[in-house]
């Protein structure tokens, strides 16, 4: 699947109206620890048409964030966060997962590899040259992660229990332990020039449309 995605309204209360079971919605928003999951609830709450500080999420015995049942069971998501960024995924009927880094140079990436990826893809990255060597690291992470957060077990599922295909490959599913690889989405979002993210989900193909928002939103 492409990278490409189509823009959204700017503001999500008007977005929210256009998420149908077709399309994938992606923010980018500012982050910063200190708000904790203020800039996801608020995102939600736009989506619902309710306050922030009426939300009520849960999550699952893996620790997967979900909303309560109160609000209804169509709507689902999954966020991410890296320094000052934060992707928030929300689509309807399926359980989307998102991943995030911020680029930069990372020496230990083939030593990461070999502790946490599959050989595959470790000697992929391995024949790269150093310099494409950090964003293959980067694309592979970060598309490992979505798939193991929209699967919902999170990394402590294993890195290892699938595997990618690796630059300068097309960004593709190749193997997922125990599912069936031709039912699941895999895209690479290509958001701002200082990221590296990948959105997955289990289901059909659906458009995704994202938006940028820096500021903090009302
Ligand atoms: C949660 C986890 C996905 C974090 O990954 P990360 O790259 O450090 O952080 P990200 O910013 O991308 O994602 C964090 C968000 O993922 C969500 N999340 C947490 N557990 C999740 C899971 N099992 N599946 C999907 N999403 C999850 C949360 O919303 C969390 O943010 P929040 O706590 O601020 O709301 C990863 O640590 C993990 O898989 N933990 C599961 C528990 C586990 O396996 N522990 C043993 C680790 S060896």
């Amino acid at each position: 699947m492409s990278g490409m995605t189509d823009t959204l309204p700017p503001l999500p209360a008007a977005a929210a109206a256009q998420l149908d079971d077709q399309t994938v919605h992606v923010w980018h928003l500012g982050y910063r620890r200190a708000l904790g999951r203020l800039p996801l609830l608020r995102i939600l709450a736009a989506y619902l048409g309710v306050d922030a500080d009426e939300l009520q999420l849960t999550q699952d015995a893996h620790g997967r964030p979900r909303l309560d049942p109160r609000h209804g069971t169509a709507l689902d998501f999954n966020w991410s966060h890296s320094g000052d960024h934060a992707l928030v995924a929300i689509a309807r009927g399926i359980a989307p997962g998102v991943d995030v880094e911020r680029r930069r140079a990372r020496p230990r990436a083939l030593a990461l590899a070999r502790r946490f990826f599959d050989a595959a893809e470790t000697a992929a990255l391995a024949a790269l040259p150093v310099g494409a060597r950090d964003d293959a690291f980067l694309t592979l992470w970060t598309a490992k992660e979505a798939l193991l957060k929209a699967h919902g077990r999170g990394i402590g599922y294993g890195l290892q229990r699938l595997r990618v295909a690796a630059p300068p490959q097309p960004l593709q599913l190749l193997r997922f332990d125990g599912e069936d690889v031709g039912a699941w989405q895999l895209q690479r979002l290509d958001l701002a020039p200082e990221l590296v993210a990948a959105l997955a989900w289990r289901g059909s193909p659906r458009k995704v449309r994202a938006a940028t928002l820096l500021a903090d939103i009302e």
